[in-house]
Formats: structure tokens, C-alpha cells, sequence
């Protein structure tokens, strides 16, 4: 999760995650040099003596930055797309989670077992325990096994919601209606937290996602015992 002064993407905890923040570092690059380029250009504009006065046209230079542009584009959209594509690939998941977005709080059910769901709500702030994160927290996580392709459902029984967990690279709207799908790998055990992400009414800062990440054995336990 974010804590203090972090101004810039959460570290990742699945692989699709990290290529997102390569993706990012990439593009900012590219935005760099193109702004020193330009600042450079713009700043020494002030200081033009004006040698080309009689200067109408010039072919070359017009075709070259124009083409230049066209080509540096090109590094940023091609990478984009491999994102988007590997973002999108279902990888053989060995189990299915569907989250249901409601008004406010989320509903799960693990449809591969029997009978399992639940609501998630948020812990309110006055019956919060001295160790819970403030409107982060929820009453019932939802748990899954680390190092294993899980796919998730997202959709919502009212208005537009969406699922969003930062370190996972994860961000799915859920619509009244349809059945959205999309899937992560979890490399590593511990808590991470999401909130809704679209726009969903009064209380829509108040639905978040808590998923306790555990070794395989762990989750086995805990859906025997459900
Ligand atoms: Cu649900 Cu915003």
C-alpha cells in the first residue's frame, strides 16, 4: 500500500505490475528528452539575432521534424501495446474470483468451492483497532494464494464501479450488466489494498479491497474451514 510521501507508483507485487512501472520509466524518458529538447530551442529563441531574415521556406527541415516526431511516437506506442495486449492475456487462472460491486462495498464468490461468498465492508473509523488503516480497511479480506494465475470477475449490481488494486496492476470496472474479466499472479504473501476507482456516489471513497495474499497450504486451509 501507499504510505507517507510516496509520491510515485507502489512497488509491484505481480509481474504485469512491473512491467507497467518499466513502461512508465520508458515514457517519462522519452518526456524528459523531448522537453529538455524543446526548453533548449524556446530558450534560445530569446537570444536570436535574426541572421535569417530573408529565409521563406526549407523543405528539409520541415520533413524532418515532422518524420522525427512520427519515430519517437512509434517507441512509445509500440511498447504500449505489448502492455496492453499482455494485460489482457488469460493465462490458464487455477481459480476464479467474482467481485460484485454494490452501493457501497463489495460482495465476493469464490465460484469454484461451494457456497462461498461474502460482503466486504469498510471498517468504519470509530471501530477501527489501533493497528487498522483508516477507510483502507475492511471486515472480511478476501484471501488467495500467492504464485498462482487467479482470474477475477468484476461486475456491479447497480452503478458503475471499479475494482483497483495499484501494486497488482490491477484496475477493472465493474457495470451492471456485463461480466468483465481480467487476471494477476501475486509473487509474494502480505495485505494489499485497493479502492473503487469510478465514480459510484456519495459514499464511493468508502469501498475499498483488501486481499490477504498467502502461500498455497495457507489458502487450502482457510477454504476447507469456510
Ligand atoms: Cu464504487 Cu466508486
Amino acid at each position: 500500500m501507499s504510505t507517507w510521501a510516496n509520491l510515485g507508483l507502489q512497488d509491484s507485487a505481480s509481474p504485469l505490475m512491473e512491467q507497467l512501472i518499466f513502461f512508465h520509466d520508458h515514457a517519462l524518458l522519452i518526456l524528459v528528452m523531448i522537453t529538455v529538447l524543446v526548453g533548449y530551442l524556446m530558450f534560445m529563441l530569446f537570444f536570436n539575432n535574426y541572421v535569417n531574415r530573408f529565409l521563406l521556406h526549407g523543405q528539409m527541415i520541415e520533413m524532418i521534424w515532422t518524420i522525427l516526431p512520427a519515430i519517437i511516437l512509434l517507441f512509445i506506442a509500440f511498447p504500449s501495446l505489448r502492455l496492453l495486449y499482455l494485460l489482457d492475456e488469460i493465462n490458464e487462472p487455477s481459480i476464479t474470483l467474482k467481485s460484485i460491486g454494490h452501493q457501497w462495498y463489495w460482495s465476493y464468490e469464490y465460484s469454484d468451492f461451494n457456497d462461498i461468498e461474502f460482503d466486504s465492508y469498510m471498517i468504519p473509523t470509530n471501530e477501527l483497532s489501533t493497528d487498522g488503516f483508516r477507510l483502507l480497511d475492511v471486515d472480511n479480506r478476501i484471501v488467495l494464494p500467492m504464485n498462482s494465475q487467479i482470474r477475477i470477475l468484476v461486475t456491479a449490481a447497480d452503478v458503475i464501479h471499479s475494482w483497483t488494486i495499484p501494486a497488482l496492476g490491477v484496475k477493472v470496472d465493474g457495470t451492471p450488466g456485463r461480466l468483465n474479466q481480467t487476471n494477476f499472479f501475486i509473487n509474494r504473501p502480505g495485505l494489499f489494498y485497493g479502492q473503487c476507482s469510478e465514480i459510484c456516489g456519495a459514499n464511493h471513497s468508502f469501498m475499498p479491497i483488501v486481499i490477504e495474499s498467502v502461500p498455497i497450504n495457507y489458502f487450502i486451509k482457510w477454504i476447507t474451514n469456510n
